[in-house]
């Protein structure tokens, strides 16, 4: 049996099903069950619980055998810190499985996450790595550069900016290079990583084919929807006084000081590891456009 943490997110609502049609049995642990965040599937055996709660780790890890630990946060909110979900989370995770003999664990990390990182979130995923690998459990731990799907909320969220404004603004001069990756493609490399051994104890960079600009992954977003629109350089300075503002005032601000701290780095990868070991030949962006609404 396998356990999802994070099932009804993004990526979960993707990787469910697909192992489902693979015939693994599937269970999932999120706080709020009934909420569904992307694309809706057939029931599993779902727990009710936070990774910060250890009592509802052991319940939930009864009978379980492997582990796949996708929850993460984007937005710190209330007690979901980075620090918090991230590192303290994992470590609950981690803890709980080593207790209930739970023998694999796949993990969800980001590419950019290492020792040092400027941003909080790639920091505390470097946090949450390092106690992944101090475990006793068969671990795997992949990096996906951004992730794309018809149910994403980084390429919707210029779709529906380019429904309603005649510009769109660039992060900066919108040159940092992104390697945005198909969601199924990610599901892919988890599901393939449960049969390969020989990935145990190993971190793998997930990246799509294509190398693209801010403003390449903008213009092509256009021209899939057959919209023209101006793109507006705006400086980070500029950008972070709207951040700190933002912050202070909305309950979900779309743009935050530590994603801009992640935007002014490129987030690319060698992809050739990933592509030999899960077998999987990745859906370019463009293609992958032709699943939205647009
Ligand atoms: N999306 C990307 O572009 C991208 C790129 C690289 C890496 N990642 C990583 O991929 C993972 C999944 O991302 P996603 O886009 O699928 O996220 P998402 O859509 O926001 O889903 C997050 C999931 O985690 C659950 N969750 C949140 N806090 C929890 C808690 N304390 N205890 C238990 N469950 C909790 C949520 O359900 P409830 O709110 O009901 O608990 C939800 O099912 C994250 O680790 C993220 O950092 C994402």
């Amino acid at each position: 049996m396998i356990l999802i943490t994070g099932c009804t997110g993004f990526v979960g609502s993707t990787l469910v099903p697909m192992l489902k049609a693979k015939g693994h049995i599937v269970t999932g642990l999120v706080r709020t069950p009934n909420k569904r965040r992307g694309k809706p599937y057939p029931d599993i055996p779902m727990m009710s619980g936070s990774i910060m709660d250890p009592t509802s780790l052991e319940r939930t890890m009864k009978g379980v055998d492997t582990v796949i630990h996708l929850v993460g946060i984007l937005l710190e909110e209330g007690t979901q810190s980075f620090e918090a979900v991230h590192h303290q989370g994992t470590r609950n995770v981690l803890e709980a499985a080593e207790k209930a003999g739970v023998k694999r664990y796949l993990h969800m990390s980001s590419l950019g996450t290492r020792e040092h990182a400027a941003s909080q979130y790639h920091q505390s995923k470097w946090d949450a790595e390092c106690a992944v690998r101090d475990s006793k459990l068969d671990w795997t731990i992949l990096r996906p550069s951004v992730i794309f799907g018809r149910h994403d909320n980084f390429v919707n969220q210029f779709i529906n900016m380019a429904k309603f404004s005649p510009a769109l603004p660039l992060l900066g001069d919108g040159s940092t290079q992104m390697q945005p990756i198909w969601v199924e493609d990610v599901a892919r490399c988890f599901i393939a990583a449960l049969d390969k051994p020989e990935s145990v104890g190993k971190v793998y960079e997930l990246g799509g084919p294509d190398r693209l600009t801010f403003k390449e992954i903008l213009q092509t977003i256009l021209q899939a929807s057959g919209k023209r629109r101006l793109l507006i350089p705006t400086p980070f300075t500029v950008l972070e006084a709207e951040a700190w503002v933002m912050e202070r005032v909305l309950p979900t601000p779309p743009l935050t000081q530590d994603q801009l701290i992640m935007a002014q780095e490129d987030n690319i990868c060698d992809i050739q590891e990933m592509c030999e070991t899960f077998e999987v030949a990745p859906r370019t962006f463009r293609d992958g456009l032709n699943d939205y609404n647009m």
